[in-house]
C-alpha cells in the first residue's frame, strides 16, 4: 500500500541519514546492547541533566531497521524527562507488539514508520534494540 511505501521511504531516510550518530566526549550514561538472534550491537550515550536527556547518540553494526530505529529514538528522547522516556519506550514497545497505545501521549512523528516491521517478528529485537539500550541505561542511573 502507499502508506507501507511511505513507511519504508523514511525507515530508508533515518538508516542512509542517521541522526545523531557518533560519540560524546566527556561524561555520559553509555550503555553497550547486543541483539542476540544476529549479533549486531550498538552503544548508545545519554547526556543527562536536571534529570531530563538533554542528547543522545549512538554508534553501532546492525541492520537498516535498528540503526533507523536508534536514530528516530534519539530524536525523540531529547528534551524528555527520564520517566518520559521510559513511557515512550512502553508506547514503541506496545506498537511494535500490535497492542492498543496512547497515539496522542507524545509526538511520535517518524517512529510510526516502524509499524511496518511489527508484521515481521524477527525485526521487533532489531526495532526494539536502541529502546531497550535506553531504558536499561536510564534505569541503571535511579
Ligand atoms: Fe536478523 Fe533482525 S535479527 S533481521
Ligand atoms: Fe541484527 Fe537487525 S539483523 S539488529
Amino acid at each position: 500500500s502507499n502508506l507501507d511505501t511511505l513507511y519504508r521511504q523514511v525507515i530508508m531516510d533515518h538508516y542512509k541519514n542517521p541522526r545523531n550518530r557518533g560519540e560524546f566526549e566527556g561524561e555520559t550514561v553509555t550503555v553497550n546492547m547486543n541483539n542476540p538472534t544476529c549479533g549486531d550491537r550498538i552503544q548508545l550515550q545519554l547526556q543527562v541533566e536536571d534529570g531530563k536527556v538533554k542528547d543522545a547518540k549512538f554508534v553501532g553494526e546492525g541492520c537498516s531497521i535498528s540503526l533507523a530505529s536508534a536514530s528516530m529514538m534519539t530524536q525523540a528522547i531529547k528534551g524528555l524527562q527520564l520517566d518520559e522516556a521510559i513511557e515512550m519506550s512502553q508506547i514503541f514497545s506496545d506498537m511494535m507488539l500490535g497492542k492498543d497505545y496512547d497515539e496522542d501521549r507524545f509526538d511520535l512523528g517518524d517512529i510510526e514508520a516502524l509499524q511496518g516491521v511489527a508484521k515481521f517478528p524477527a525485526r521487533i529485537k532489531c526495532a526494539t534494540l536502541a529502546w531497550k539500550a535506553m531504558e536499561k541505561g536510564i534505569n541503571d542511573q535511579k
